[in-house]
């Protein structure tokens, strides 16, 4: 067996699926690219059934992500599809454009999904995988099969159907533990369970896919990986379907750290695991929480005396992995205001940002205002800048002008000026406190019902000069950007929002704007707009 794991990212497909964290096409494709550069095998770009921006969303991914143009080995792109004909082709449609695409097939094979969801025997479900499987390969090259809820169907029954699919002609067998319910013993079985069991399972891919819900992710998928899996389904940060998904940080982090002990390897660029952690945070609206593995904020932060007399004395005393393996910067190289536009340039390049001349000229010019107000610019600054300034793909509403009056004094005013689509407007308000004063003014113009649920606040990085960085997500009141599919569940919809300015107000309404600039391209009254200079960051 090789010693080769495949990372299978689904962030934009299971992890999208977790409530607040639509994000839109250009935000997908950006997340897609950035994916790819750090190295993931995989890309699970969306569920093109479910609606025609996820179908759209799909085939972007697939024609750029799928196929770079500079000699570099694309990831396969995958699309997912119920075992209906309807979705493997509207899959196939998503990944064609791809050099290498995937459709990744699904049923149920637990009593209880069977029973009461789908309402059908075992055998009508054996017979529909042989059909549903051996159509989807007779369209594309790669099809990846998935029993949904393996880790609570009869092992005896899944041998059954992963035998037929392998027959119709899956390339890969996905096991998903779909309600986080196994613990890795059993999961860790039930893997070579399979692998003993199913004739011509050695000529396939066995795959991964585990779910959180009692906080075993991580453990289940590496007790599969153990027994014999050679590819992991993972999100960044973790995120998916209720509790979420294993997170891809902690999977690789455990094969790259304890590398002796599972003699494993995977194609992942570790330095970019803190970027992608910050993109998919910003553009979800999905705050990482403090104590998150790899990845939150305390995660390097030595507090007990004992544990900083320890860390001064010796790294390895109290820390298992270097900062600087996850990207997490040690402000190696401080820019600041005499520095210029080369300067930057490598900077960016060395943290993996290639920008082309447009979008360079707008960080440079954001930089520049940045170092009059802040001495140094740290790597973590300039990635708030280029997520502010870039990567905010639907500008409806851009903030023109704040000014806020505030303090024990007297009543909390903003007043906001917007440019928007009738031209500049400005609105006054009086709030609880200034950020409240602000939403009223911003809401008095805009005027997309909508409620607050989430409002977060952290420093870039130390100093009273920092960087303030706003998460915000916003749900959607009285149909507000509702889409077709979404009144029939009766789903309520959220965006997120990211802004980060030296003003904490300023940043504050920038977040504010970006989620209510999703909530309006959602309603359709204002397309598909994005920045020119999303459009001009390179790939
Ligand atoms: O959790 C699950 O079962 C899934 C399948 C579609 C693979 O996400
Ligand atoms: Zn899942």
């Amino acid at each position: 067996m090789d010693n080769y794991v495949r990372i299978f990212d689904t962030t934009l497909r299971d992890g999208e699926q977790s409530p607040g964290a639509t994000m839109t096409s250009a935000e997908k494709l950006e997340v897609a690219r950035a994916l790819a550069r750090m190295g993931v095998d995989v890309i699970e770009a969306g569920f093109p059934a479910a609606s025609p921006d996820d179908l759209e969303a799909v085939r972007r991914i697939a024609a750029e992500v799928g196929n770079p143009g500079d000699g570099a080995r694309p990831p396969i792109i995958c699309g997912l599809a119920r075992c209906s004909r309807g979705d493997i082709e509207k899959a196939w449609e998503g990944v064609r454009p791809a050099s290498r695409p995937r459709i990744h097939t699904f049923i149920a094979t637990s009593d209880i999904h069977l029973q009461y969801k789908l309402k059908m025997t075992r055998q009508q479900v054996v017979e529909k995988v042989v059909e549903m499987v051996g159509y989807a390969r007779s369209l594309c090259p790669e099809v990846e099969f998935s029993p949904e809820d393996a880790g609570r169907s009869d092992p005896q029954f899944l041998y059954t159907v992963l035998e037929e699919a392998i027959r119709a002609g899956a390339t890969t067998l996905n096991i998903p533990d779909t309600v986080g319910y196994t613990t890795p013993e059993e999961f860790g079985e039930l893997i070579a369970g399979i692998r003993r069991n199913t004739p011509g399972i050695e000529n396939c891919t066995i795959s991964v896919h585990c779910h959180d819900d009692l906080g075993l992710a991580t453990a289940n998928t590496l007790a599969g990986i153990h027994a014999g899996a050679r590819q992991a389904e993972v999100t960044i940060n973790g995120i998916g379907e209720r509790a979420g998904n294993t997170s891809l940080e902690e999977v690789v982090m455990a094969l790259h750290t304890r590398r002796p002990k599972f003699d494993l390897a995977t194609g992942i660029d570790t330095t970019q695991i803190m970027r992608l952690s910050r993109l998919v945070s910003n553009y979800t609206g999905i705050v990482v929480q403090p104590n998150k593995a790899i990845v939150g904020a305390n995660a390097f932060a030595h507090e007990a005396g004992i544990h900083q007399d320890g860390m001064l004395k010796h790294q390895q005393t109290y820390e298992i992995m270097l900062p600087a393996t996850v990207g997490v910067s040690q402000s190696r190289l401080v820019l600041g205001k005499h520095s210029g536009r080369h300067a930057l340039k490598t900077r960016l390049q060395e943290m993996g940002l290639s920008l082309d001349e447009a979008a360079l000229d707008l960080v440079f010019e954001r930089f520049k205002a940045l170092a009059d107000k802040k001495k140094t610019i740290a790597d973590a600054d300039l990635e708030a800048l280029v997520s502010t300034e870039l990567y905010q793909p639907c500008e409806v509403y851009i903030l023109d002008g704040l000014q806020v009056a505030c303090g024990t004094m007297g009543m909390p005013t903003a007043t906001v000026r917007l440019r928007g689509p009738e031209g500049l407007q400005v609105q006054a308000a009086v709030g609880t406190g200034p950020v409240d004063a602000a939403y009223k003014a911003v809401d008095a113009i805009v005027q997309a019902q909508n409620t607050l649920l989430e409002f977060s606040i952290h420093a870039v990085t130390e100093g009273i000069d920092a960087l303030g960085e706003v998460t915000v997500r916003i749900e959607a009141r009285d149909g507000q950007g509702t889409l077709d599919a979404q009144k029939e569940t009766d789903q309520p919809r959220t965006f997120g929002g990211y802004g980060a300015d030296t003003d904490i107000i300023v940043a504050s309404v920038k977040a504010y704007l970006a989620a209510l600039n999703k909530l309006l391209v959602a309603t359709g009254l204002y397309g598909s707009i994005e920045t020119a200079a999303v459009q001009t960051v390179a790939s």
